[in-house]
C-alpha cells in the first residue's frame, strides 16, 4: 500500500481526487489534512469517511509543529498539496492569508517531506502563474516554458510556492513535481466561483453578476480529468518537472453563463454586468502537449457534456450548496467531532 497525504481534501478538487482514488486506485491508503476554512466542508467527505482506507485530520499546513508530528506518526510515502486559499477576489481584499497558507504552508510541507524521506511531493498549482494571454491571439497557449508573470495576490502566492517546490529539487535533490491546471468545474465546487455561483443564483432567481463585459476567456476542465492527471504525475511524472493540464475548452464568461441559463430554462434577464475585477486576467489557455506525450494523459469530458453533468449535480445535491449558502455546514465538524 502507498501511504498518501492529501492536503486540502475537504475542498473542491481535493475531495474529487480522494473519491477518484478510493474508487479506482486500491493501492492508496489516504490521510486527508484540512484546516476546514470557509472553503472546506467535511460533509463533502461523508462517503469517504466510511472507507477503512481513509482518515481525516483537521489541521493547518502552516503549523510546523503539527505538520512535523503528523509526518512522524504517519510515515507518508507520497504527498499531494491541494490546500490553499484559492479565490482571486478574496486575495484582492485580503492578501495576507494567501501568503501564510499558500507560501508558508507549502514550505512547511516541503520541510517535513524532506525530513521524513517522503518519496514524492506533488504541488498542485494553476495556470494563473503564467498571467494572461491577449484575447485576439487565439494561437497562443501557455506551455511549461511560458515565463511566470502573475497578476493577483492569489497567483503570486501560487507562483512563489511553485518556485520553492522546484528549488527543493535543485538544492536538496527532493523528488518533487508541479502541475499547473486550467479552471476546473464539477461536483463540490464552492458556490463563490463562477460556475457554481451562477447555477445556485439562477436556481434562486437571483441576478447573475458578470464582471466587465463578460468577454474574458477561461479554459475549463472537468475536475475528474484533472484528478486523473494528478494521479498519473504522482505515479509516473519525472522529478523536478512541471506539467500543464488543460483540455482546450476555452469559453468566454458570458457564453458559460448563457449555457447555464439555457440548461436551467432561466431567462437571460438575470444577467447583470457589474464592475470589473481589478487586474482581471483576459484569457487563459493551456497547451497540454507535454503531459499527453510523456504520460499519455488525455481529457475525457468536453465542456458541453461536463457542464450538463455539473448542472445536474447541483440540481440533485441542492442541500449541499444550500447548507453552504446558509452557513449550516460550518457547524458540522463541531457536531461530528466534539465528543470524539
Ligand atoms: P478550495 O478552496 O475549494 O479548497 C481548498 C481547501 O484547502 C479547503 O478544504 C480548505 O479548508 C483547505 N485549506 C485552506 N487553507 C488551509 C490550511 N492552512 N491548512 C490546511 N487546509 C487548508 O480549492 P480548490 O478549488 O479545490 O483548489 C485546490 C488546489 O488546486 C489549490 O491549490 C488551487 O490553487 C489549485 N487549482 C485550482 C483550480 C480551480 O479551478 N479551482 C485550478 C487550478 C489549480
Ligand atoms: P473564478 O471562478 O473566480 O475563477 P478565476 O478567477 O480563478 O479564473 O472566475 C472565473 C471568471 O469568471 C473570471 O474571469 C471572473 C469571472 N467572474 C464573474 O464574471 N462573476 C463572478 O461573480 C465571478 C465569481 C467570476
Amino acid at each position: 500500500m502507498i501511504k498518501l497525504l492529501v492536503t486540502g481534501g475537504a475542498g473542491f478538487i481535493g475531495s474529487n481526487f480522494i473519491y477518484y482514488l478510493l474508487e479506482n486506485k486500491p493501492e492508496y491508503d489516504i490521510v486527508c489534512l484540512d484546516k476546514l476554512t470557509y472553503a472546506g466542508n467535511l460533509k463533502t467527505l461523508d462517503e469517504a469517511l466510511k472507507s477503512d482506507r481513509f482518515r481525516f485530520v483537521r489541521g493547518d499546513i502552516a503549523d510546523r509543529e503539527f505538520v512535523d508530528a503528523l509526518f512522524k506518526e504517519e510515515k507518508f510515502d507520497k504527498v499531494v498539496n491541494f490546500a490553499a486559499e484559492s479565490h482571486v477576489d478574496r486575495s484582492i481584499e485580503s492578501p495576507e492569508v494567501f501568503l501564510r497558507t499558500n507560501v508558508m504552508g507549502t514550505a512547511s510541507l516541503l520541510d517535513a517531506s524532506r525530513k521524513y524521506g517522503v518519496e514524492r511531493y506533488h504541488q498542485v498549482s494553476t495556470d494563473e502563474v503564467y498571467g494572461d494571454l491577449p484575447l485576439e491571439a487565439k494561437d497562443l497557449f501557455f506551455t511549461e516554458e511560458t515565463p511566470i508573470h502573475t497578476s493577483s495576490p492569489y497567483s503570486a502566492s501560487k507562483a512563489s510556492a511553485d518556485l520553492l517546490t522546484l528549488a527543493y529539487f535543485r538544492t536538496y535533490g527532493m523528488n518533487v513535481t508541479v502541475s499547473r491546471c486550467s479552471n476546473n468545474y464539477g461536483p463540490y465546487h464552492f458556490p463563490e466561483k463562477l460556475i457554481p455561483l451562477m447555477i445556485s443564483r439562477a436556481l434562486n432567481d437571483e441576478s447573475l453578476p458578470v464582471y466587465g463585459n463578460g468577454l474574458n476567456v477561461r479554459d475549463w476542465l472537468y475536475v475528474e480529468d484533472h484528478c486523473k492527471a494528478i494521479e498519473m504525475i504522482l505515479d509516473k511524472g519525472r522529478a523536478g518537472e512541471v506539467y500543464n493540464i488543460g483540455g482546450h475548452n476555452e469559453r468566454t464568461n458570458i457564453e458559460v453563463v448563457r449555457t447555464i441559463l439555457r440548461q436551467l430554462g432561466k431567462p437571460e434577464s438575470l444577467i447583470t454586468y457589474v464592475k470589473d475585477r481589478a487586474g482581471h486576467d483576459l484569457r487563459y489557455a493551456i497547451d497540454p502537449a507535454k503531459i499527453s506525450r510523456e504520460l499519455g494523459w488525455t481529457p475525457e469530458t468536453d465542456f458541453d457534456s461536463g457542464i450538463k453533468k455539473t448542472v445536474e449535480w447541483y440540481l440533485n445535491n441542492r442541500k449541499w450548496w444550500e447548507d453552504i449558502i446558509s452557513g449550516e455546514y460550518a457547524d458540522y465538524y463541531e457536531k461530528m467531532y466534539s465528543n470524539k
